[in-house]
């Protein structure tokens, strides 16, 4: 017979349930997720963002956009000794995609991309990250609203 485990039947402490307000709040702060977590989401946006606007689906492209930089707001609180360098990434690098998103101009939005694939990399370097080279014409796209096929 499947006997329940030992956290099913309640026997073992679960400090969400029985921890103390100190024990929830570290555990909590310790599970908030780091920038690798945010950056797959990232790295997902940035092939997304490519190919809606490839595909001239312009409204969903800025919303790539848009979710792109709140996630590099995400990793500034997350993480908050990438703050600053996460900071001139969003000085820089968000608005000519922004301006060229807006006036529908993929030849815009190449040199805009080209600009935010830059400035998503000098933030690897200056994290010790260098390694971490993103393409300059992602190959496919995530996004099942692109319907891709590999
Ligand atoms: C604030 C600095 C910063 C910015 C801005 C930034 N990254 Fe990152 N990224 C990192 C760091 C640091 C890592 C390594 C993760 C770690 O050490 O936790 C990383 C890792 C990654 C990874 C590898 C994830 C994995 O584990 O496979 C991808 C993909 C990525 N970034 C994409 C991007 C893209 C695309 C942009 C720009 C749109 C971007 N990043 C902007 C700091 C940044």
């Amino acid at each position: 017979m499947v006997t329940a485990n030992a956290e099913e039947k309640g026997s073992m402490h679960d400090w969400r349930h029985d921890g103390s307000s100190d024990d929830k709040l570290s555990n909590l702060v310790k599970l908030v997720p780091g920038t690798s977590h945010w950056m797959a989401e990232m790295g997902d946006r940035y092939q997304n963002l490519y190919w809606a606007a490839k595909q001239e689906k312009w409204d969903f492209a800025h919303y790539q956009l848009e979710e792109m930089e709140a996630l590099a707001r995400i990793v500034s609180r997350a993480r908050p000794n990438r703050a600053e360098t996460a900071s001139v990434f969003l000085d820089k690098a968000i608005e000519p995609v922004e301006h060229a998103l807006s006036d529908k101009d993929w030849g815009k939005f190449e040199k805009a991309f080209s600009v935010l694939r830059a400035e998503c990399m000098a933030c690897h370097a200056k994290n010790d990250h260098s390694f971490i080279i993103l393409p300059e014409e992602p190959v496919w796209a995530s996004s099942p609203v692109l319907n891709m096929s590999k």
